[in-house]
């Protein structure tokens, strides 16, 4: 550190600016900086022995513990005048958290205390959350400096959806995924059930629901209220889904009286829809629904209760003589009005057991009570039909984690934006927040938290902080420290990164593969789905290691930018030192396809990523000695990048649109030289 700035640092209390996410609603830098040292101690004020304020603020301390890498005394301090953090809060809280239950909370650090206060227990989780993100490093210890924040979420509906159907997720996976959503002060877990491909909860009522249709991967009860008690102790409600009357196969194997057609039934084993649905025109669903939600509305005690009803195919019910028949008699509406009957069937049940029914858009219908939830994931559009229509509703299209997307872009989705930016305040206040889907078709629980983290704490900001923060630079800014500080907490996107580097590169040398890995991303959207996938298809190679979004692709694509506007030899050096080095990489990679039948199969992206990077360091080479490359040799670049970019293999090279940025800004800049003939020596050369 420079002697000007460490003496800055001294005179000033703390020196960085700390990095807090989701960014509170708001925050005044005060005076003044409060030491964490050896002797901070946690003094709790408040109506009662609060079990979740309680345990929360003993985990603050271990936490603290973890992140300065100093024991401290885990007792609580009686004495709130000899408290390093008072926690301090008016009520305790409903005994199961609701929708709507205050979570706000107001924090002061001053050179003294730092003090939490909260109306409702809820905040003051949320605020020892802000709290352990504002101690900081400086030059005399570990510190934090004088402010004050008043925080409140924007949406009382902050969620992850995860899919443990398609791929179970033992319970470590759920519970540190618990762990890294409280961090972001997330307070949804939509826990996807069952699906066509497995039954993944105990039933005693039902037994053969789990024993056929789970391959012995479920969670027991047992294991189910656990994790409800975790979460909320983490101030997160738990909200179950049972797919019905569609992706319902796993519960036919062991109960095919269940189904439309006959059976047997086995679990399916591919992805996609499966014909096989639920018989709405017989009584006997009813009944056994009845008892099974009666069964699990005692287990999961959340008020809210999700049936699923998407995607049903309604193939079996058109040519169904029993159901056509049934449809004339109760003068129903096709296919969409059987759904519809069903589905207020199932919430007369759910109601009778003190549930309110939540399911997808495909269950909007304006015969069901105003009291039901949709989960939009189709678009704002539909988002906004059913708050018209006067139901509450959360979105979830734009913030679907296995698309591969980057952070930007869902950072960039607004519950309010869109097609709901026009509702009126009333019709507006009815949507709720919204949810991240995790759906595991293409992920283990070995690749699932790389999937999850950090891109889920953008999507977290954007619920949970007030609309206008939208800065995209400063959320990759604050999702590497958070990613960091994620790992730190358990979650394992990092490390099982490099481990399954190591894995796929075998007994070569990992770094080339990694330098390969860096640079490019596995496609996006539905591509995988045109490969040839089976549930028990390993998820072991270099696209299930690889990270969605490649920071050194964005990071390149920013210079880049720069560039493009003003060509500056610093930045031109940085971008073609990552040019140089990808294009060397596809001989240095050599000997790891050699090696490892895992890696071998992507020789060909390799190759791609070293031309394309032959090809941007040709443009740059021409912007940097301000020439102008031929309209011939631009053309026939962006052709072949444009073929490249349009490739549908499994991993993308991220880098293809910034070297067609490069291409065109060869061709076009003002002020540039004559035409440059291809100089061939030079080419050969690099
Ligand atoms: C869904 O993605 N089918 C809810």
């Amino acid at each position: 550190m420079k002697p000007c700035l460490l003496a800055l640092c001294l005179a000033l209390p703390a020196c960085a600016a700390p990095t807090l996410m989701p960014l509170p609603a708001k925050t005044t830098p005060g005076t003044g900086r409060l030491a964490v040292t050896q002797s901070f101690r946690v003094a709790l004020s408040g109506p009662s022995d609060e079990p979740r304020v309680h345990a929360s603020a003993l985990r603050l301390v271990s936490r603290l513990a973890a992140q300065t890498g100093m024991p401290f005394n885990p007792a609580l301090e009686p004495d709130a005048t000899k408290a390093t953090l008072v926690i301090a809060w008016s009520s305790d809280g409903l005994p199961v958290q609701a929708l709507g239950e205050d979570e706000s909370y107001h924090l002061t650090v001053d050179s003294n205390q730092a003090r939490i206060q909260a109306p409702n227990a809820l905040g003051a989780l949320r605020g020892m959350e802000t709290f352990l993100q504002l101690v900081e490093v400086d030059a005399q210890g570990f510190a934090i400096s004088g402010v004050t924040i008043d925080d409140a979420p924007r949406f009382p509906w902050r969620g992850l959806m995860l899919d443990c159907s398609r791929h179970f997720m033992p319970l470590d996976v759920v519970l540190r995924n618990l762990d890294g959503m409280s961090a972001l002060k997330l307070n949804v877990f939509h826990w996807h059930l069952s699906d066509d491909q497995g039954f993944r909860v105990e039933s005693k009522h039902f037994p053969r629901l789990q024993q056929m249709g789970s391959d012995g991967l479920y969670y027991t009860q047992d294991q189910i209220r656990h994790v409800v008690a975790y979460a909320r102790e983490r101030g997160i409600r738990v909200i179950p889904e049972f797919d019905m009357p569609g992706h319902s196969l796993s519960w036919l194997v062991g109960y095919p009286e269940l189904a439309t057609s006959s059976g047997p039934f086995e679990i399916g084993r591919h992805w996609g829809g499966f014909a096989a649905l639920m018989n709405p025109a017989s009584e006997d669903t009813y009944r056994f629904l009845d008892s099974f939600l009666s069964e699990m509305a005692g287990l999961f005690p959340d008020e809210y209760f999700h049936i699923g009803g998407d995607e049903v195919n309604d193939k079996e019910w058109r040519t169904n003589p029993a159901i056509q028949s049934f449809i004339q008699t109760h003068a129903l509406d096709g296919s969409r009005g059987l759904q519809a009957y069903f589905n207020k069937r199932i919430q007369v049940i759910l109601a009778k057991y003190g549930k309110h029914m939540e399911g997808w858009d495909e269950i909007l219908n304006p015969d069901l009570p105003r009291n039901i939830v949709i989960q939009s994931w189709r678009g704002q559009k539909s988002l906004a039909q059913a708050s018209r229509l006067g139901f509450q509703g959360i979105l979830s299209s734009g913030y679907y984690l296995d698309l591969m997307q980057t952070a930007a872009r869902h950072y960039q989705v607004d519950p309010l934006t869109g097609d709901t930016a026009d509702l009126t305040d009333a019709e507006k206040a009815r949507i709720l927040g919204g949810e991240a889907a995790m759906w595991t078709e293409y992920v283990s629980p070995e690749t699932v938290d790389s999937r999850i983290w950090p891109r889920l704490a953008a999507i977290a900001e954007r619920l949970w902080s007030p609309a206008n923060v939208t800065d995209v630079a400063d959320i990759y800014r604050r999702l590497a420290v958070m990613s960091d500080r994620l790992e730190a907490f358990g979650l394992q996107h990092n490390g099982n990164y490099a481990e399954m580097l190591r894995r796929v590169a075998g007994p070569a040398p990992v770094a080339p593969l990694r330098v390969l890995a860096d640079a490019t991303e596995p496609g996006k959207g539905y591509l995988r789905d045109s490969h040839h996938y089976l549930q028990q298809t390993p998820l072991n190679r270099l696209v299930d290691a690889e990270r969605p979004e490649s920071g050194e692709a964005r990071h390149f694509a920013g210079l880049v930018d720069k560039i493009a506007a003003k060509p500056d030899p610093a930045d031109i050096a940085e971008a073609r030192h990552m040019l140089e080095a990808w294009k060397a990489n596809d001989e240095a990679v050599q000997p790891v396809f050699a090696a490892s039948f895992l890696a071998s199969e992507n020789a060909a992206l390799s190759h791609e990523l070293a031309a394309v990077s032959s090809t941007g360091l040709e443009a740059l080479h021409a912007i940097e000695t301000h020439r102008v490359r031929p309209k011939s040799w631009i053309e026939s670049n962006q052709n072949e990048l444009e073929k490249m970019r349009k490739g549908r293999a499994e991993i993308i090279v991220p880098i293809i649109p910034a070297v067609e940025q490069l291409v065109t800004a060869s061709g076009e800049r003002p002020g540039a030289k004559e035409n440059e003939r291809p100089a061939k020596k030079k080419r050969k050369k690099s």
